[in-house]
């Protein structure tokens, strides 16, 4: 018989700042690589405390999820930005308060993170040529002591980011880099392809308490990976003699890390084929990739919890009676990723909280912002542009801002077409993050809009026809989305799923709030997130009122120019979209097809330089 109770916590997501005294120029910027710098600065705004202590428990775990390179937190001063404003290191030292508390309390704590390490900021994707995408990012997780750590989607887009994973980060892990269901093919020493595991498949351990624990790492039905990496599907996963072996002994505890949603996904495939084996064990859940706050109760004995993005933390609490049959009590909170979260629980004041180690990160994590020039600045903002805090169009909106302002000002160097008359036409996931007042640098020009895509024309079309191409875009509406998202594997990548799930939940979030119910707290509360999942109790930590969200179409375009309808126009147009948008044009208008034929390039300038390209002709 034994008695286990578990906690989890938080709520993590980082970004990279800006550190004010250090923006300069390109020419000097190489010069101060090894230079001693300044922790960034604390949040000059107060931020509210969590309303009440964590929930102790016999077995505690911290998970962080979908950390995406946000490794020096948000540091805009915009809300929510400063919520997230802790760093890696402001994390590092927390992790370590709460180890010694787990001592005192003579309990377990564990540390785990469910995947997606890269592709967010320019700490992680900032590489320099010659280098691999959160490479260097990851030798700061390393520093923390991770118990169990799993491949997420972003590290199986490109096999170098696999390999590199798979050959220099899994080591660190000791046989806890789990990877159950995606195998590598690497050539062994005999020069042959050999597919294997990238990590370890399953992993029994011990914990300090004593307590056995059997895990698995699970990755989602994804199918965007790279040639030579392999995904196998999470229900033939569990039909494997190898998964059988595993889960064939009782343990105490199983403890299930994966890349996938605790809703709406294929963790019952896999909690299922364990409760077949054994109905009672206590199971925990750690999913992660759509991003949001989430908890799903599988049975009474189970809690599965999704711990946001960019670094938002989980806590659990579970107390249970491993040889009777009765439910198990869990807890869970969503912690804001801040250092007045981390003081609170930890019970530690400015001044004490920091350890070397942790101070050590940051310090690393600077230095690494500037060998990577990432505060070289492209112009100052004169104010925030919102993804979906905003109406689109609007002039708080980024996605006009980058269509209707940025777009035309850039695509217009050194273009012979500029004097001709267009419209010009992208997706509304080409831009990733908010882009906030002040200082706008390398970095935040990765953060907002990274993607890589080529823009082309249609040159002479009536303008009475290129007009009506934007709205039936975004008339063709689902269909045509579920068409795109099977057509382009591209798209997975730019996680407009995700999007589409992280989106509905502000949604619901902000619909929640209300009006009245924003306007009642605004003196109080500031803004972030309130999450309502379907486990019991309340999961946030701290208090917010929700975050405005507004619809934003699929299609985004510029203002059409004022022409007669039979004006000949440039229809200009990115690459990514090229196939959907002929469709649509061959569907408007019938006096000629339009084919790939038809379509030249209209500039070299590539969507990820279009904001910089502005932010220097007209934020400066
Ligand atoms: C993890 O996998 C490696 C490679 O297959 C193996 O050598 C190692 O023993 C495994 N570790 C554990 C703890 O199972
Ligand atoms: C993964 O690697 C193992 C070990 O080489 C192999 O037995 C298995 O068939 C591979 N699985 C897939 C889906 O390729
Ligand atoms: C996959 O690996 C094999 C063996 O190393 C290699 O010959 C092949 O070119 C690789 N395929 C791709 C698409 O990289
Ligand atoms: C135990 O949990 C299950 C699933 O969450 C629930 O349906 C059931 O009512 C609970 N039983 C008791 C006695 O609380
Ligand atoms: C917290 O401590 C740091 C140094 O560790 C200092 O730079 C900062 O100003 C302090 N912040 C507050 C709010 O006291
Ligand atoms: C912190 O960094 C310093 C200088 O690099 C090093 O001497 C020290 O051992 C590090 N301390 C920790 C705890 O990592
Ligand atoms: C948006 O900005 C433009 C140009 O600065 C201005 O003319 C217009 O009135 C603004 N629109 C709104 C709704 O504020
Ligand atoms: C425009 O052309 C000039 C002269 O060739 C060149 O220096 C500049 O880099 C070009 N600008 C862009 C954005 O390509
Ligand atoms: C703010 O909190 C105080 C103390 O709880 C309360 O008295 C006051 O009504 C609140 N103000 C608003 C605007 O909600
Ligand atoms: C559009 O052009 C016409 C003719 O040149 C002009 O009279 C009208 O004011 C213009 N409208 C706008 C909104 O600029
Ligand atoms: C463009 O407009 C002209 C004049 O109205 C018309 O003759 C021509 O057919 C139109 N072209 C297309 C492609 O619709
Ligand atoms: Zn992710
Ligand atoms: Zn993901």
């Amino acid at each position: 018989m034994f008695a286990l109770r578990a906690s989890v916590l938080a709520a993590f997501a980082l970004a990279a700042a800006a550190c004010e005294d250090h923006l300069h120029s390109r020419d000097t910027a190489h010069a101060h690589t090894h230079e001693h710098v300044h922790k960034r600065e604390y949040p000059q705004v107060p931020l509210t405390p969590p309303y009440r202590p964590l929930v102790w428990s016999d077995f505690n775990v911290i998970h962080t999820t979908d950390t995406h390179g946000w490794l020096l937190g948000h540091q805009k001063a915009s809300f929510p930005e400063p919520d997230y404003s802790g760093d890696l290191g402001d994390f590092a030292s927390f992790v370590t308060h709460m180890k010694q508390i787990a001592l005192e309390k003579d309990v377990d704590l564990l540390l785990v993170d469910s995947g997606d390490l890269h592709d967010g900021t320019g700490l992680s994707d900032g590489y320099p040529a010659g280098s691999v995408d959160g490479h260097e990012t990851n030798t700061f997780l390393e520093r923390l002591p991770y118990d169990l750590m799993t491949v997420g989607n972003h590290e199986l887009y490109e096999y170098a980011d696999a390999y590199d994973t798979y050959i220099n980060l899994a080591p660190h892990l000791n046989g806890r880099y789990l990877a159950s269901n995606v195998n590598i093919t690497i050539l062994n020493e005999d020069g042959e392809a050999v597919s294997l595991p990238m990590g370890n498949r399953s992993v029994k351990f011990t914990t300090r308490k004593g307590r056995n624990i059997m895990s698995l790492g699970v990755i989602y039905d994804f199918t965007g990976n790279s040639a030579n990496t392999t995904v196998q599907f999470a229900s033939d996963m569990v039909k494997e003699q190898w998964f059988a072996d595993a889960i064939a002994d009782e343990p105490d505890l199983f403890l299930l890390v994966g890349h996938m949603p605790v809703s709406y996904d294929h963790w019952p495939d896999v909690f299922d084929a364990i409760r077949v084996v054994h109905p009672l064990t206590p199971i925990l859940i750690f999913g992660g990739h759509t991003h949001i706050r989430d908890c799903r109760q599988y049975d009474g004995r189970s809690m599965a919890l999704e711990s946001g993005r960019y670094m938002e933390t989980i806590g659990a609490d579970l107390d249970a009676a491993k040889d009777n049959s009765d439910n198990i009590t869990f807890t869970r909170r969503y912690l804001d990723q801040n250092r007045v979260t981390y003081e609170y629980h930890t019970q530690q004041s400015n001044a004490t909280f920091d350890t070397e180690a942790g101070q050590n990160i940051t310090q690393g994590l600077l230095d690494l912002a500037i060998a990577y020039d990432l505060d070289y600045l492209y112009g100052t903002a004169p104010q925030d542009y919102s993804l979906s805090g905003a109406p689109y169009p609007s002039n708080d909106s980024i996605l006009t801002l980058f269509i209707a302002e940025a777009a035309p000002v850039a695509l217009a160097i050194n273009n012979s077409r500029a004097s001709i008359p267009n419209i010009m036409i992208t997706n509304s996931g080409s831009q990733r993050f908010d882009l906030f007042k002040g200082p706008f640098t390398k970095n935040d020009q990765l953060t907002s809009s990274p993607f890589l895509d080529q823009f082309l024309y249609i040159p002479n079309l009536n303008f009475s026809i290129a007009n009506q191409v934007l709205p039936a875009l975004n008339q063709a509406g689902a269909d045509e989305r579920r068409r795109k998202r099977d057509a382009f594997e591209r798209e997975m990548r730019r996680s407009d799923d995700i999007r589409a799930v992280y989106n509905e939940w502000l949604r619901e979030m902000n619909e929640r709030a209300g009006m009245e119910k924003r306007a009642e707290s605004a003196g109080n509360l500031t803004l972030g997130y309130v999450t309502q999942d379907y486990c019991p109790g309340a999961g946030d930590d701290t208090m917010h009122i929700a975050i405005p969200y507004y619809d934003t179409p699929d299609f985004i375009g510029s203002n059409a120019p004022n022409v007669s309808d039979d004006t000949p126009i440039d229809l200009v147009f990115v690459d990514f979209i090229e196939d959907q948008l002929l469709g649509i044009l061959n569907g408007l208008q019938s006096a000629q097809t339009y084919t790939e034929s038809d379509v030249l390039p209209y500039s070299d300038i590539l969507s990820n330089e279009i904001l910089g390209l502005y932010a220097q002709a007209e934020w400066n």
